[in-house]
């Protein structure tokens, strides 16, 4: 299986079941910013290598204070992590560690292994094909009156469905006094993130934590590098659990020196802007439900008629070296569902081609051909 260490974007089990060299796979299924890195990585890496013989700053300082002012809060208000993954870690064992977790499914599968890992009892909010996918107020509530949940977890942009959670509703939520977590790993690819973001509501108030990454929008996975931001009391609580230098000196520097490139950010949402509906179409020809997203990754129902599963549609795009997520290992929903990133157009139409090549080769695109 793909995902046997429970994520997309394993390079090196795709090679190990394809026999394909992980270098030549294009990967659909993690949802990374398709331009690489931005050139300030390159020149950290050329300029900065002599400055590994020195730990990496301990309290990150000059990173926790440039994302603070991009987002006009106190340095206090921030925790850099080794990843958003370790942010997830670290609000469940700072928050309430057996404490009952509330959870929307489909969801980020680190939600509910992070609080399984530290004996929460967990409760799901189901997101509804039938609703689209998008997180109803009344199911919300339900949960709220009937399990009474300590802590709530949920993406805004979600995944894999895309869709973003609605402020009001965050705010209510806050209200009955449950401390809530918004996972906003994917806001920066949307082009009013700041319209949407719950960063500065974090920052005012004891009860909400967002999580932030870097990886996904400037494609840098590798280094590990997300943050949170929140309450003082909070952030020095998730920090005392952390462990020391548990974000190195290139993730820091390079962090320092991505933030800020607004060509980059620029390129990035035009592109999207572009990308994101033509990819929709081309796989709708197809025959795939492509279910509405504000970000760079597409949820995807098999066409009627297809007689693979995702499973079995996974391997075969595998084996002609494109990778696409097979999405029934999400809690909710089965093997009639992918996910598969967007990518740039060239990549999309391989994407696209192959996917034909293997409805064809099933007798499902020619059946559609029929009529
Ligand atoms: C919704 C969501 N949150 C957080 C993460 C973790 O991101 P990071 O690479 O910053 O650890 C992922 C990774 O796929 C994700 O999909």
């Amino acid at each position: 299986m793909l995902e046997r260490y429970g994520h997309g974007g394993d390079l090196v089990t795709a090679a190990e079941m394809y026999g394909i060299p992980a270098s030549d796979f294009i990967d659909f299924s993690s949802n990374m910013n398709p331009f690489g890195p931005p050139d300030a990585v390159q020149r950290v890496m050329e300029q900065r290598w002599r400055d590994l013989d020195q730990y990496p700053d301990p309290a990150v300082r000059g990173l926790r204070s440039k994302l603070a002012a991009r987002h006009g809060i106190s340095m206090n208000n921030v925790l850099c992590g080794n990843g958003a993954a370790e942010i997830i870690d670290l609000v469940i064992r700072a928050m309430r560690p057996g404490a009952s977790v509330a959870l929307a499914v489909p969801g980020f599968g680190e939600y509910a292994d992070a609080a399984r890992k530290y004996g929460g009892k967990l409760f799901t909010v189901p997101l509804l094909e039938d609703d689209r996918f998008r997180l109803s107020e009344a199911s919300v509530f339900e949960t709220v009156e009937r399990d009474k949940p300590g802590l709530w977890m949920l993406g805004s942009p979600n995944n894999p469905t895309g869709q973003t959670v609605s402020r009001d509703l965050v705010l209510k939520l806050i209200d009955t006094g449950a401390f809530v977590v918004i996972d906003e790993a994917f806001i920066d690819f949307i082009a009013d993130e700041d319209r949407l973001t719950l960063v500065r509501e974090a920052a005012a108030r004891p009860n909400l934590l967002v999580i932030r990454s870097m990886t996904k929008f400037y494609a840098v996975p590798g280094i590990r590098l997300g943050y949170a931001v929140g309450s003082p009391e909070v952030i020095a609580a998730m920090r005392r659990l952390q462990t020391p230098w548990s974000v190195n000196s290139l993730a820091q520097w390079m962090g320092e020196a991505v933030l800020g490139d607004e060509a980059y950010e620029q390129r990035t949402l035009a592109w999207l802007a572009e990308a994101r509906p033509h990819l929709a179409a081309s796989l709708q020809a197809l025959g795939f439900t492509v279910f509405e997203s504000a970000v760079n990754y597409l949820l995807l129902k098999l066409p009627d008629r297809c007689v693979l599963d995702a499973s079995e549609l996974q391997r075969r795009m595998g084996q002609r070296g494109v990778l696409v997520r097979d999405a029934s290992h999400f809690e909710g929903l089965n093997g009639r569902f992918i996910r598969v990133a967007v990518k740039l157009n060239e990549q999309n139409e391989k994407l696209v081609q192959t996917l034909k090549a293997v409805l064809l080769e099933s007798g499902t695109h020619a059946e559609m051909e029929r009529g």
